[in-house]
């Protein structure tokens, strides 16, 4: 599959590798080409280019930019670049102000979540929830003692998930679907969940795994 990834972070990065070690084709985006020459000279099958190219590349695309400004980032990918496609939103709506005891600070609250307002801006555009509920470090292929973990998605379109149920299995996930993209407003806050015990004892390594 074509994949544009709208991000040069260490998520956009990690996801791009990943990708590519799964046989993807792998376009990273980013307004300033210098911050991903590294990752280009380690990876010579990916390319970078813009927001923009990025989009316009992938068949599928990811959003993997900072919460607070992934709106303005779709703005400038332009909408008809991914409108029709999947667009993986692994974004978190965390704000500028400091955690309290080790819980990060939202800018949303629970009746709205960030994917609501970036569906209700682009809605050409079949968000999923993915990635969002762990760190960039257990993202492609964990390996766990109690196997397989959970990524927990949502979106409006059955379609764009099946394309993301298929990337997480092969990134060594089980998905559980929680619906529409009003579940984003429980899949979110995950994050916070998930910072805590990094935030107070500096432990990244875990992930959630849904039981039934
Ligand atoms: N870090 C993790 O382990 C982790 C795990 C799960 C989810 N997440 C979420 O994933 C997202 C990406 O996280 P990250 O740590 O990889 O990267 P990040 O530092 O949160 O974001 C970097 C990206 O934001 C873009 N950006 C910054 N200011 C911008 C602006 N004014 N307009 C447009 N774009 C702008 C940068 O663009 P340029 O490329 O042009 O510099 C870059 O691509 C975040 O929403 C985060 O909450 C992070």
């Amino acid at each position: 599959m074509k994949i544009g990834i709208i991000g040069s972070g260490v998520v956009a990065q990690t996801l791009g590798s990943g990708f590519l070690k799964h046989g993807h084709a792998v376009v990273l985006g980013t307004r300033t080409a210098s911050r991903l020459a590294e990752w280009a000279t380690d990876h010579p099958t990916g390319r970078v280019g813009s927001f923009a190219e990025a989009a316009h590349f992938g068949e599928l695309v990811v959003l993997a930019v900072r919460g607070q400004v992934a709106a303005e980032a779709l703005r400038l990918a332009g909408a008809e670049n991914f409108a029709a496609k999947p667009v993986i939103d692994a974004t978190n709506p965390i704000a500028d102000a400091p955690p309290i005891h080790g819980v990060l600070r939202f800018f949303t609250n629970l009746d709205e979540s960030l994917m609501e307002r970036l569906q209700h801006e682009f809605p050409g555009a079949r968000l999923v929830k993915a990635f969002n509920s762990v760190g960039s470090a257990c993202m492609v292929n964990p390996q766990f003692a109690g196997g397989r973990p959970t990524m927990f998605i949502c979106g409006n379109d059955e379609e764009a998930k099946i394309a993301v149920r298929g990337l997480l299995d092969e990134l060594g996930w089980e998905t559980a679907d929680m619906g529409r993209v009003e579940a984003a407003r429980a899949i979110e806050p995950l994050c916070m969940l998930w910072c805590i015990p990094g935030l107070l004892h500096n432990d990244w390594s875990h992930a959630f795994k849904l039981l039934t």
